[in-house]
């Protein structure tokens, strides 16, 4: 039986050892798994982290974090667009994708994939406006890569043949359809929704290193602006002539990315900037501590990658938006190894309450980048 398309997934509670086998999976008919794609490490936090925003919105049920991936499986079963109409992959830090899945298909005969996944696709949706095929992004998953690429066309073929799937240009008003391989042998068949996923297969961009760039450390700001503001956002909010304190900026990667958006930078930080940073002319240094530091007058833009305590940072993000020095800021929280999430919800609970109080009007959004190690991004907004 190569495909169930009415039927979710083995979970339990179990997070100790994290499976990479598939169990033997009971059917929950007419039921929806809700499947997201994490780093690597991150599957307990993601697992619970949609268990807490589906338990929000009503949703009991139970999750399985397996390598790169976390699943939650609603009990009773609901139906896939209930479900997806609850949840927001721009709520969840820690998932990089966020995707409906009514079809697990295990036992996928070698010679020929394509049919039993393009028949889980029917009875899922009627039309599509894209496909990606994905699994998860580990080392284990490595191999399935090559099994991907190879599938896209022919299952893209197939598709289109059996009227499932748009003809370029796609029509953004379609789900998406996502494979999800967890095996050669098996996929989980799922959905995402427009304004409702990332935009990058597996939630990866693929950023180019630029020329002139001083660190890898700038692709993490360049893949904040691309996820956390909106595409109105990025064209109002960073414009040649606007000005901007980067805290924490050797050896300048951050103010690199905001300089050649034409903004004028100071760096802060008692480390050497790159001598190409600084050649910019855009940049000027101050070597002193990032926590002391106060600009002379109001900025666009303030932005912090210094390493230190998350609450430290917070308190630090707080202060200059009660204080009035930015209009919007960009910043990491280094997470501790332990009691991450909970870290990331106290700081969120501290920015949001405090400037609640303060009656300022704002948006705030995390994000565990891809460019992301053991740290959230966060953005934050004045809303006028
Ligand atoms: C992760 S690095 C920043 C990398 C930088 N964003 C880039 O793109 O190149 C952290 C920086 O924070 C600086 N730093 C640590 N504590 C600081 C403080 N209290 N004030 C200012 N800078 C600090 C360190 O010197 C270091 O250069």
């Amino acid at each position: 039986m190569p495909c169930r398309s009415e039927s979710v997934y083995a979970v339990g509670n179990k997070t100790d050892e994290l499976s990479q086998d598939l169990p033997e999976l009971p059917t929950a008919p007419n039921g929806t798994t809700v499947l997201v794609h994490c780093r690597a490490g991150f599957e307990r936090e993601a697992a619970e982290e949609l268990a807490g925003q589906a338990a929000a919105r009503g949703f009991k049920g139970t999750t399985e974090a397996r390598p790169g991936l976390a699943l939650f499986t609603p009990a009773p079963p609901v139906a896939l667009a209930r479900i997806a109409a609850a949840l927001r992959y721009a709520d969840l830090v820690f998932a990089r994708q966020l995707l409906f899945s009514s079809a697990l298909c295990a036992g996928l005969p070698v010679g020929d994939r394509v049919a039993p996944l393009v028949a889980a696709a029917r009875a899922q949706a009627n039309r599509y406006g894209e496909i990606v095929i994905e699994t998860a992004d580990t080392e284990a998953s490595k191999p399935l890569l090559r099994l991907c690429r190879g599938l896209t066309a022919p299952l893209r073929q197939a598709l289109r043949s059996a009227g499932l799937l748009g003809d370029a240009p796609m029509d953004p008003a379609w789900p998406r359809l996502h494979i999800t391989f967890l095996q050669s042998s098996s996929a989980v068949v799922g959905l995402s929704y427009p304004g409702n996923f990332s935009p990058w297969p597996m939630g990866i961009p693929r950023l180019r290193a630029a020329r002139g760039a001083p660190s890898r450390a700038g692709r993490k700001l360049e893949e904040a602006f691309l996820t956390l503001l909106t595409a109105d956002e990025r064209e109002q909010r960073l414009r040649a002539g606007m000005v901007a304190v980067d805290l924490g900026a050797a050896p300048g990667g951050w103010s690199w990315q905001l300089a050649r958006r034409g903004l004028s930078v100071t760096a802060v930080d008692n480390g050497s900037l790159c001598g190409e940073v600084l050649g910019s002319g855009l940049v000027r240094q101050v070597r002193a501590d990032g926590f002391r530091y106060r600009p002379a007058r109001p900025v666009d833009w303030m932005v912090c990658d210094i390493v230190d305590r998350p609450d430290r940072v917070t308190d630090l993000v707080v202060r200059w938006f009660l204080e009035g020095w930015c209009r919007q800021c960009i910043f990491n929280l280094k997470l501790p190894m332990k009691r991450r999430l909970e870290t990331v919800w106290r700081c969120r609970e501290v920015i949001g309450a405090t400037l609640a109080a303060a009656r300022l009007r704002h948006r705030l959004a995390f994000k565990h980048l891809y460019h992301d190690r053991i740290e959230v991004t966060g953005y934050l907004t004045r809303l006028s």
